[in-house]
């Protein structure tokens, strides 16, 4: 979730690098870097922080060129420090490297590369690249295009990559596989980017790589090929947003675009997480050995928001799957209430910052009672990820749209793989089992695809209930959390009046608030609960509500209890939470949009709560 740019031409590397690094900071990075071929030197500027500490040293002590690779860094692989800033360098420093994604099998590739002999300077997986194509000049790679094409089907995992090589000062080279990124044609000059803003002022002419292709730029060429080095045809694309729509990637608010970004935020969850052989999960930041968790007596889920609600699903999961006894807390509530712990005790907190204050302050009162704290965090360096034990970092990249939605399904996708991983250590999941719910898992991304392509029902269904003043949303079990989640969504982005509840709780109270305006939004897939879910629909229906389910597809006896019916593609109930969400998340963003709220940047609401 890295920010890339790249220039070669016959003007000034240096300020178009910077200026298209600065159009991709409002996602907010933690580092940034620069490398530029200067009078046949390779030179390497990289700052800790703000792009404006690159800039301002790069002021104090200028770096000039013709050809140039920058970033800005989301860190994954190591803290947000000067040294795992990127670009990257060989041993000889005669080539740069800048990265987005992840290379799964770096840390077998760097035991490799350090026993024959290379120095690494970072803890990033990003220079493992490094020392791989320095090794292809060994070899005798000819060019550093026939290089890159060499040394990357070494490389698992997901990547987008500039290099540039001290002896090959005309060339920019660029790849992609899986991680976003463009090229942009302009007069005299060619760029590469992760993301469309970063050039836009400079040319409106770009092609789009595919998976597994390389490009190698000059100031007046470029050529596609395969690693295999078999040329690829593209056509030049012109682009027409404006700068402001780029920056969303062409969608009208931030909260759409993350909306679906979320294939590919579970795929990268998922990535590196999953064995080769495909039948267990591995869980490289958890820092507690396997008696340690085997020895755990009782865990807590600590969390606010929204957090608090993949929280919950965590609790369903593993209380299903395992025979850990789990109790949920919100964190505010958390510290007042004496909760019982000790050193058998594990904290669970999740936040997609690592910033907020309750959850930061359970944390600390956790590890003051002895207890090991693990933290599901889409932040790496945050104050969370640092005081936790363990950390399973969500690699969902930066959610601007304060209204969580990537940053969620990254969470739920996290407790999916601790479940799994818990649950094989302890023996609560056979292996057959646990290798048949990998399997499922790694087709949840594809399934989330369906249902953001299939959305034109659900705008429909917005402009139909928009105005209702009041909502309910009734979820049982797995998805019981889900029905606060889609009602967490509404509220926050509509201003309307909406409340999740256990559905077996309609009778205990939320009944008497039904009338024939107010829809009622059920979750009801397919599963263990459904019949019960279905009879609770029916109450509702006799009482005059407007239902709306999300259901299994193919499921035809729920349309004869509800007035709408939003289908999800069939999956096992417990990863259902994934798919359930997403389109009361587009419910929620359509009305709110119909309403004419300002969806970005709700009303009172704050990204993060950083007081109690
Ligand atoms: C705020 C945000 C929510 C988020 C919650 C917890 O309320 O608006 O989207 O779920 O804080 O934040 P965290 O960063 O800890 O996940």
């Amino acid at each position: 979730m890295c920010g890339i740019v790249g220039y070669v031409g016959t003007g000034k590397a240096t300020p178009v690098i910077l200026d298209g690094l600065a159009r991709l900071e409002y996602r907010g990075y933690d580092s940034a870097g620069i490398a530029v071929i200067e009078d046949g030197v390779l030179k390497v500027r990289r700052r800790a922080g703000r792009l404006a500490q690159l800039v301002e040293s790069l002021k104090l002590e200028p770096i000039e060129g013709s050809v140039g690779i920058g970033h800005t860094r989301w860190a994954t692989h190591g803290a947000p420090s000067e040294k795992n800033s990127h670009p990257h360098c060989d041993c000889r420093g005669d080539i740069a490297v800048v990265h987005n994604g992840i290379i799964e099998n770096y840390q077998e590739l760097k035991n490799q590369l350090e026993a024959r002999g290379h120095v690494f300077k970072s803890e990033t997986d990003t220079e493992v690249v490094a020392h791989l194509l320095e090794e292809e000049f060994t070899q005798g790679a000819p060019s550093l295009v026939e290089a890159a094409r060499r040394a990357l089907p070494k490389a698992k995992g997901a990547y987008a990559l500039g290099l540039l090589r001290r002896q090959e000062p005309g060339v920019l080279v660029a790849a992609r596989l899986g991680s976003p990124l463009i090229v942009g044609l302009g007069s005299g000059e060619n760029y590469v980017a992760s993301d469309v803003p970063a050039i836009l002022s400079r040319t409106r002419n770009i092609v789009y790589l595919n998976d597994g292709e390389v490009i190698e730029l000059t100031p007046t060429a470029w050529k596609v090929t395969d690693l295999n080095g078999v040329p690829r045809e593209h056509p030049v694309s012109r682009i027409e947003w404006s700068v402001d729509a780029a920056e969303k990637g062409g969608f009208e608010k931030f909260m759409l675009k993350e909306i679906h970004e979320q294939p590919r935020v579970i795929r990268e969850t998922l990535m590196g997480r999953i064995s080769a052989d495909k039948k267990s999960i591995q869980l490289k930041d958890m820092n507690l050995s396997v008696e340690e968790l085997k020895s755990l007596k009782k865990m807590f889920i600590v969390s606010c928001g929204t957090a608090f609600h993949a929280g919950y699903v965590g609790k369903y999961l593993l209380e299903h799957f395992t025979n850990l006894p789990v109790e949920v807390d919100l964190a505010s509530e958390f510290r007042y209430r004496s909760p019982k712990m000790d050193k058998d005790t594990v904290i669970f907190t999740v936040t997609q910052s690592g910033e907020t204050a309750d959850t930061l302050a359970s944390v600390r009162a956790a590890k003051a009672k002895g207890c090991k704290v693990i933290s599901i965090c889409n932040v790496v360096g945050s104050s969370i990820a640092r005081e936790s034990h363990g950390v399973i970092y969500t690699n969902a990249g930066p959610e601007i749209g304060v209204a969580s939605t990537k940053a969620y399904t990254a969470q739920l996708t996290a407790f999916c793989l601790f479940t799994i991983y818990y649950g094989k250590l302890t023996g609560s999941i056979p292996d057959e089992k646990a290798a048949d719910m990998i399997r499922q898992l790694e087709g949840i991304p594809d399934k989330v695809d369906e249902i953001l392509k299939d959305q034109a029902h659900i705008k429909a269904l917005a402009t139909k209930y928009a105005q209702a003043p009041s909502w309910l949303y009734l979820g049982r079990k797995f998805n019981f959390p889900t029905a606060l989640e889609g009602a967490l969504k509404n509220k926050e982005i509509t201003y309307t009046h909406a409340e999740g509840f256990a559905a077996g709780e309609m009778k205990h109270g939320p009944i008497a608030l039904i009338h024939k305006e107010m829809p009622i939004l059920c979750i009801a897939p397919r599963g263990e609960t459904y019949e019960k879910m279905t009879s609770n629909i029916r109450e509702v229906g006799a009482r005059a509500g407007r239902i709306i389910c999300v259901a299994t597809r193919g499921d035809a006896d729920i349309a004869g209890i509800s007035e709408d019916v939003i289908y999800v593609p069939e999956t096992p109930e417990e990863f259902s939470p994934i798919l359930c969400v997403v389109p009361l998340q587009l419910l929620a963003y359509y009305c709110a949009r119909a309403r004419g709220c300002d969806i970005d940047k709700p009303r009172n609401l704050a990204k993060s709560v950083t007081v109690e």
